[in-house]
C-alpha cells in the first residue's frame, strides 16, 4: 500500500533541524510531502539534513537560524512564508540544558537552559500564531520533556523548570488561540537516543536506564519521536489539543 501522504504540498518549519528528534522529524514531514524549512544553527547539519532530503525526492531549505534569537526567529519566519507559502505547521524542538544542582548553578547558566529551552518556543510561536491566523489555522507542537512533567534526579532544575514551562505554554497558546484553528500541543519524549545522548551515554548506560525507568526497556528511537508530532500535526488529531504527550515507554528517565 502506498504510504500516506498527509501533509502534501504544506509549509512546516522544524527548528533544531540538524540533529536527533529535529532531523528525524524534517525527514518524516518532508516524506510525507511537506515543503519543510530546516531551521538550524550549525550550517553543516542543516546543509546535510536539506540534501538527504532532496536525495529521497523531498522539499526543503535550510534557514541558517539561532532560535534564541528574535530577528533570526522572523526572518526565518519569512523565509518559510516566501519559499514555500503560509506556515501550516511549526515543529519547535530547540532545547539544550547545562549540567548543574540547585545550590551550584550560576545565574548565567540558569539563563543560557532557559533561554534555549522555553524562551524560544516563546519567540517561535510569537512569530508562527500571526501568519496562522492569517491563514485559516494551523498546528504547533513544541518539544518539552518528561522532565517537564516529573522529577528526574540527574536533570538541571533548569532544564525541569524550562520544560515544565514548555507543555504549560503550549497549553496557554492552545486555549488562546482555538478560536482561530491553531492546535498547540507538546510532545514528552523520555530518553531518546539522538547523538546527544550518544555523547552521553553507551548504549549499554542507555539501556540500563530505560530498564530502571521505563516500562519498556529500550531508549525511545527519534523517528518514534517523529510519528508521535506527525500525528499530532495530522488532521488525524484534528480534536486534540492542549496536551502533553508521553512518548517515553511507559516511565520517566533520569537525564
Ligand atoms: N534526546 C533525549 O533524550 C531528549 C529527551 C527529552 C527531551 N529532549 C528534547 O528534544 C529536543 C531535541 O533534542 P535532541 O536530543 O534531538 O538534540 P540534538 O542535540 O541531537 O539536536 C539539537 C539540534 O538543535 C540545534 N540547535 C542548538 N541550538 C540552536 C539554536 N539556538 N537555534 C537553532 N538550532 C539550534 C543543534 O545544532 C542540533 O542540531 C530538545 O528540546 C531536547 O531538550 C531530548
Amino acid at each position: 500500500m502506498a504510504q500516506a501522504r498527509r501533509f502534501e504540498g504544506r509549509s512546516v518549519i522544524v527548528t533544531g533541524a540538524g540533529s536527533g528528534i529535529g532531523e528525524a522529524t524534517a525527514m518524516a514531514f518532508a516524506a510525507e510531502g511537506a515543503l519543510v524549512t530546516l531551521a538550524e544553527l550549525d550550517g553543516a547539519k542543516g546543509e546535510a539534513v536539506r540534501a538527504a532530503i532532496g536525495e529521497q525526492g523531498g522539499t526543503a531549505q535550510f534557514v541558517m537560524t539561532d532560535a534564541t534569537d528574535e530577528a533570526s526567529v522572523k526572518a526565518m519566519l519569512d523565509a518559510a512564508c516566501a519559499a514555500h507559502g503560509p506556515v501550516r505547521h511549526a515543529f519547535n524542538n530547540v532545547g539544550m540544558a547545562r549540567p548543574g544542582s540547585l545550590e551550584d548553578m550560576s545565574l548565567e547558566d540558569w539563563n543560557w537552559t532557559v533561554t534555549i529551552s522555553l524562551t524560544s518556543a516563546f519567540l517561535a510561536m510569537k512569530h508562527e500564531v500571526p501568519v496562522m491566523k492569517a491563514h485559516g489555522g494551523g498546528t504547533i507542537v513544541n518539544t518539552a520533556s518528561m522532565s517537564g512533567r516529573i522529577y528526574t534526579p540527574s536533570a538541571a532544575p533548569s532544564y525541569s523548570a524550562a520544560k515544565a514551562g514548555v507543555i504549560h505554554l503550549s497549553q496557554y497558546a492552545s486555549c488562546a488561540y482555538a478560536k482561530d484553528n491553531i492546535r498547540v500541543n507538546s510532545v514528552l519524549p523520555g530518553l531518546t537516543a539522538t547523538p546527544v545522548i550518544a555523547s552521553m551515554f553507551t548504549a549499554e548506560q542507555q539501556a540500563a536506564i530505560a530498564s530502571e525507568h521505563q516500562m519498556i526497556h529500550r531508549a525511545v528511537d527519534p523517528g518514534e519521536i517523529a510519528a508521535a508530532v506527525l500525528f499530532l500535526s495530522s488532521d488525524e488529531a484534528a480534536m486534540i489539543t492542549g496536551r502533553g504527550l508521553e512518548v517515553a515507554g511507559g516511565g520517566a528517565h533520569p537525564g
